[in-house]
């Protein structure tokens, strides 16, 4: 290595601790003296598992609590051997003859993870819940590039596994799309790289649909991969991709709508920023959306990575319901890319993971941002972002993001390698652990509701009750927040949505502390699309533990 090269590392090096020192001083600073004088939480981190096996690229939380995690197949070895002493003989690039795992199954109730089966490579695939609650995942690399596979839940101690079908392969070879289930029970599977065209599991009479939007949106660094897709309450689809969006109506194939231009960064793939699309309101019939997009890198920060530009320090946010929609500008606290957007249960969005230069891609970012950042999208201007504590773990590319039912948010993951590499600045990362967000501060006990009673399964539009628990009563009405088990991979949550029901009335039962909450289900599949989701009951902005919910259609 040349002098210069060494100095400029060095420079880059002291400036980052500087940015760090900085970041902890103003940290200390909000946690001693807090909004009113006295100390407030700002979460807290606990490592669950040192070794998982394997670097988690793509999870999901299923119906039972449990995580699926998921790496590529064509690593090498991973830290994990597969069930029962089995062996994988396959055309894997890098091991022929491999007897590792490269998927696992974490149990958050033993912080355990057991092995799981998969033969083909999943390397950037993409997937989601089907209604049943089975999880689907489509495409990857290579020979996996057409696969389907199928991992239906069992309860924690199970035996379940994967499922690779070679009945139904996908129409086009996919990898870096994005799926979305529909209201008909439907996934569409939308894009991928080199994938101007869009289709269906189970397949649509008419086959694979070329789609314009991605070829019109596609840029000499790919700036169209994994586009951000959200079921709107109309029954479109809202699809982001570089820095222009649409609404698209699947059923006639037509775009409905053309949205102005993003300001400032590309923000999918590889340019690495996130989107949500804010909680759904029964208090405004549905009616007004609005989608959050926050982060990016800087275009070129991929085709040229040695010049680690500075990633986007901007979240975007327009009303896709507004007859003239304009794209909100607002500045984090920190620049990011790479960062997951995760909704929580109490409406906020939790911001976390990723790097503040660089894009995505291996070796391609450096800096990572350690601090969460907490967004209330309900806020005044100005306020609504709150600087989380620090995590010691670094995760930048290829890592996972999860809401858990007990409301903690999972991380796992981060390569920013070709293959497993334990030494170097960013090293491989194994480890998982999960980030406290300030409502499970135990000072807040005093207001945690518990769901003592629930329905297995609601139907829509219908009302149902829930007994909810709260230690010292209730001083308000508590929300119901249904939410989906989205599918995480680089950055994106695919199908992550909540739904916030409308609320009748709490009727105060037996003991002080005992309510029965009458609400009515979602109003249809356009609002929440048939399949599993986490109902939390959230009192004064403290979430319950979530129980597991079908909706569905009646009869
Ligand atoms: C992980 O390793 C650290 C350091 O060796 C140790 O202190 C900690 O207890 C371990 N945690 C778990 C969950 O195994
Ligand atoms: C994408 O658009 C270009 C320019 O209009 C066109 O030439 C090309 O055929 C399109 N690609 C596909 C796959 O249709």
């Amino acid at each position: 290595m040349s002098a210069t090269v060494m100095l400029s590392k060095r420079i880059l090096k002291h400036r980052w601790l500087w940015t760090q020192v900085t970041v902890v001083l103003h940290f200390l600073l909000a946690a001693v003296v807090g909004v009113h004088g006295q100390a407030v939480s700002l979460g807290t981190w606990e490592i669950l598992v040192n070794n998982s096996g394997i670097a988690s690229m793509h999870a999901a939380v299923t119906r039972y609590g449990t995580v699926v995690l998921l790496d590529r197949t064509n690593t090498g070895a991973t830290e994990i051997a597969l069930p029962g002493g089995a062996c994988r003989d396959s055309d894997d690039l890098v091991l022929k003859h491999d007897c590792t795992a490269h998927s696992v199954l974490f149990d958050p109730g033993t912080n355990t993870v057991r092995p799981l089966s998969i033969l083909t490579d999943t390397w950037c695939s993409s997937g989601q819940f089907l209604s049943d609650g089975t999880l689907m995942q489509t495409g990857g690399d290579f020979e996996g590039i057409r696969k389907v596979r199928t991992f239906a839940p069992c309860p924690a101690t199970g035996t379940c596994d994967w499922v690779e079908s070679v009945e139904v392969v996908l129409e086009a070879p996919r990898w870096y799309a994005t799926n979305q289930l529909l209201p008909d029970g439907r996934q569409i599977i939308i894009g991928g790289r080199s994938a101007y065209n869009i289709e269906y599991i189970p397949p649509a009479a008419n086959g694979l649909l070329y789609f314009d939007f991605l070829n019109t949106t596609n840029d000499a660094q790919n700036d169209n991969l994994y586009p951000f897709v959200h079921l709107l309450p109309t029954g479109n689809l809202y699809i982001f991709a570089n820095r222009d969006s649409i609404e698209y109506n699947y059923i006639t194939n037509t775009v409905v709508k053309r949205f102005p231009r993003i300001p400032g960064e590309p923000r999918n793939y590889p340019s690495a920023g996130s989107s949500v699309m804010l909680p759904l309101l029964a208090s405004n019939q549905f009616a007004t959306v609005e989608v959050l997009i926050c982060g990016g890198a800087q275009y070129g920060a991929f085709l040229e990575p040695w010049t680690q530009k500075p990633c986007s320090i901007t979240c975007e946010r327009m009303t896709v319901t507004d007859p003239n929609p304009i794209w909100v500008e607002e500045r984090m606290p920190f620049a990011r890319c790479m960062g997951d957007m995760i909704l929580l249960p109490n409406k906020d969005v939790l911001i976390i993971n990723g790097a503040s230069k660089g894009s995505q891609g291996w070796g391609n970012a450096i800096d990572p941002v350690l601090n969460p950042v907490r967004y209330n999208p309900y806020a005044m201007s100005g306020s609504r972002f709150t600087i989380m504590a620090p995590s010691a773990i670094a995760r930048m590319y290829h890592c996972t993001a999860n809401l858990l039912q007990d409301g903690r948010v999972l991380l796992a993951g981060s390569n920013s390698h070709q293959f497993y590499t334990f030494t170097g600045d960013y090293p491989t990362e194994l480890r998982i652990d999960a980030f406290s967000p300030p409502y499970l501060s135990p000072t807040l006990n005093d207001l945690k509701p518990t769901i003592s009673v629930s329905p297995l399964q609601i139907s829509y539009g219908t009302p149902f009750t829930v007994t909810v628990i709260t230690p010292t009563g209730m001083t308000t009405i508590v929300d119901l927040n249904l939410m989906s088990a989205p599918f995480n991979t680089h950055s994106y949550s695919q199908g992550q949505r909540l739904v916030s029901l409308n609320v009748a009335g709490s009727v105060q039962v037996a003991q002080a502390s005992v309510y029965q909450v009458t609400a009515t289900a979602p109003p249809s599949p356009q609002v929440a699309p048939p399949g599993y989701y986490m109902l939390f009951a959230v009192n004064q902005r403290v979430p319950s533990t979530a129980v597991w919910i079908r909706v569905a259609s009646s009869g």
